[in-house]
């Protein structure tokens, strides 16, 4: 409450009718600086989305937003999938209620989410050791993990995030009250993994600390252990005794290949790791805002996924009561129907593959622009995004001079790129690097 929350209504005549005394009220003019809300303090744009913003002021025909990581297909409109939109019209014409979910949402989605992430062999999924809930989205499905670690992971509050790791990692956990850490992930000098200070880290980490792995496509970075290097990640992790969050926020969006991108997941659940899962929709199936993801707890028996699961959802339940199903049913649709789901893992396929060119197309074109400098980073990073190594002036060069638009750090996202301009782009980035 603020101290003066201004004048009450006064009351200033009365007027006598018969038996009837009428009180006429006169508000005062307001106190014009008085407000509940004075004290608040006008917050920082998000970084990405003031990027976006920038943009749209731009007037030149060649800008380029670089910024959001959305899809766009070579043309850098956005896409829809055509398995996404034959759902919809095989949903439509089922012409399904609009009844509430349950809490933990879709039980067709959330059989199917936990079997896309986990695979058909899973000895987690046989023996009914997941509780996996519907989330809003990729942001949601960690909201809910982090709150659910805030309650009952009482072991430790340390979280550790890579360095550098999703912008919304911070927020999301902090709120949730946990501690934030880091462990080296990224080195500039070789715009790849810092592997040994990676294993070092982690070696120095208290016992039962959380650590946070992105499963693939590291974002913002592009940069993912190899299979060997997740090995000895697995195996330090377990010595060390942490719980490892994985965040999947790309499968499929990689390599093209779900189960290759899924590999490390289904890696240290094979070695004993008893995970927790954040996934989203949003980017290999395109759903965007639809909002689809979900959460997953792997437990040690059916008897503690039902303790598990009865908390997820007085988590759940005062903060939104039950997830949106429009996505979730697109998502299980598409799921558990064979020609769709055939079409599917063709289109993220088609996806990851049109990043792939780009990368090479861009490292192509640095070269014949003249460039000396050593693009192969371009080449070897993975997914969605491409951390150039363009230091904050350059950036800040590219977008005054040539209108791209990015984040601070260098990060591009590829999926922005198109053949029609990646051209101008190597140019530009050629400019402000000689
Ligand atoms: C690493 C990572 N995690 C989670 C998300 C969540 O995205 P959404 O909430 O759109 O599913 C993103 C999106 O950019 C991401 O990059």
């Amino acid at each position: 409450m603020p101290s003066n929350p201004g004048p009450s209504p006064r009351q200033t005549s009365a007027v006598c009718s018969g038996d009837f005394v009428l009180l006429l009220f006169v508000s005062p003019p307001p106190i014009c600086c008085s407000s509940w809300w004075g004290g608040v303090q006008m917050g920082p744009p998000d970084p990405i989305l003031g990027v976006s913003e920038a943009f749209k002021r731009d007037t030149s025909p060649k800008k380029m937003n670089l910024g959001v990581g959305a899809y766009r297909d070579d043309h850098g409109k956005p896409f829809v999938l055509d398995c996404v939109r034959k759902a919809e019209a095989l949903i439509s014409s089922k012409q399904l209620d609009k009844e509430y979910l349950a809490i933990g949402g879709l039980g067709d989605f959330t059989k199917s989410c936990a079997l896309l992430a986990l695979g058909a062999d899973s000895e987690v999924l046989k023996s009914g050791r997941n509780i996996t809930v519907q989330t809003i989205s990729g942001t949601g499905s960690l909201c809910i993990g982090a709150n659910f670690l805030s309650r009952f992971h009482s072991a430790s509050r340390d979280v550790y995030l890579p360095k550098p790791s999703w912008g919304n990692h911070t927020p999301i956990f902090r709120d949730a009250g946990m501690q934030l850490k880091a462990y080296r992930y990224y080195d500039p000098s070789t715009c790849g993994f810092d592997f040994n200070g990676a294993l070092d880290d982690i070696s120095k980490m208290p016992e039962k600390s959380v650590i946070m792995l992105h499963a693939c496509a590291h974002n913002p970075t592009g940069v993912d252990p190899k299979p060997e290097q997740w090995k000895e990640i697995a195996d330090l992790v377990k010595k060390r005794d942490l719980l490892v969050f994985f965040d999947m926020a790309y499968q499929g969006f990689a390599s093209g290949d779900i189960d290759r991108d899924a590999w490390a997941v289904r890696h240290f659940i094979e070695q004993g790791h008893n995970i927790v899962l954040s996934q989203s929709f949003a980017k290999n199936m395109g759903l965007y805002g639809e909002r689809v993801g979900g959460f997953t707890v792997v437990c040690n028996d059916a008897e503690e996924v039902k303790r598990v699961e009865s908390q997820l959802k007085i988590l759940i339940r005062p903060i939104y009561s039950n997830p949106p199903m429009n996505g979730a049913r697109i998502a299980a649709t598409i799921l558990n129907t064979p020609d769709l789901y055939k079409i599917w893992l063709g289109e993220v396929h088609g996806m990851a593959n049109r990043i792939i060119k780009m990368r090479e197309q861009l490292a192509a074109n640095l070269k014949s622009e003249g460039s000396t400098h050593n693009w192969q980073h371009v080449i070897d990073q993975i997914g969605m995004f491409c951390f150039t190594g363009l230091k904050p002036e350059q950036v800040e060069r590219l977008t005054k001079e040539f209108s791209v638009y990015m984040t601070k750090d260098g990060r591009i996202s590829m999926a922005g790129v198109t053949s029609g301009n990646v051209g101008y782009l190597a140019h530009g980035i050629h400019a402000v690097t000689k």
